[in-house]
């Protein structure tokens, strides 16, 4: 996680080869001083700052990569933004919510416009794809505010399988919450990923959604964090949810 990369992405070019593997930052500060290094063509200098991925940097006349950093972010997503990168109807999106993130990252999983709660964005594709795979079994949990009454009998419907496009989805498990005044909440935890899963599965039901909060994706859990803010995973976070998709 290099959050001292500046806005603009630029960085300086000893930093950038070690962490390109190519030498510690001492030996790449030797290796520029010895004119072994280019930047587009010219003779790198101490110090210099680079554009990774935009300049040309060789050493020995062989190209660097740049290795990129992964970066794991928790979001509370508020109703109202798409968790995509782009919107072709400029409608807001959940990387707005994250400006000061320079690294390419993108939300793991979908949580509709409407929809809130927990959103993990990284650019470690192999973690987003662990986490969304059902085979890896990773349960994400939601609360749902519906209307309708409590009728126990619903969930026990839920609990032994509903059909969604031709499929038995089964849920992890299913209850109700004991809300304040007239709300009626279900929790919910499902690890299948199929668009609109739980509307569709409260649907079947008969229940409608009012209102839907993602709270966990396996052992990292929303509380704490408010509506609309972010924070960086820990280590041990991101560990976590490595292990919880491998079993
Ligand atoms: N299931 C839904 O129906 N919507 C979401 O946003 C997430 C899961």
């Amino acid at each position: 996680m290099d959050r001292r990369r500046d806005r603009g992405g630029t960085q300086r070019i000893s930093k950038f080869l070690a962490q390109a593997g190519v030498a510690s930052r001492r030996a790449a500060d030797q290796l520029i001083q010895q004119g072994r290094v280019t930047v587009n063509g010219k003779v790198a200098v101490l110090g210099q700052k680079i554009t990774p991925g935009t300049d040309e940097i060789l050493v020995d006349n062989k190209p660097v990569t740049p290795k990129e950093e992964h970066v794991y972010v928790m979001l509370h997503k508020p109703a109202g933004y798409l968790s995509t990168c782009h919107d072709p109807f400029g409608r807001p999106i959940v990387l707005s919510l994250i400006p000061e993130i320079t690294q390419r990252v993108f939300p793991v999983g979908r949580l509709d416009f409407d929809s809130e709660g927990l959103l993990i964005l990284t650019n470690d594709g192999h973690l987003a794809y662990l986490l969304t795979h059902p085979k890896h079994q990773v349960i994400k949990e939601y609360v749902v505010e519906v209307s309708g009454k409590r009728d126990n009998s619903k969930i026990n419907e839920l609990l032994s399988g509903i059909i969604i496009d031709g499929k038995k989805v089964y849920v992890d498990y299913a209850k109700f919450l004991d809300s304040p005044g007239s709300d009626l909440r279900i929790l919910i935890g499902v690890h299948e990923g199929q668009k609109h899963l739980v509307k569709q599965l409260c649907k079947a039901v008969g229940y409608r959604v009012k209102q839907l909060i993602r709270t966990r994706i396996g052992p990292l859990a929303i509380f704490g964090l408010e509506k609309g803010k972010w924070r960086y995973l820990t280590q041990k976070e991101v560990q976590a949810l490595y292990k919880a998709a491998r079993g």
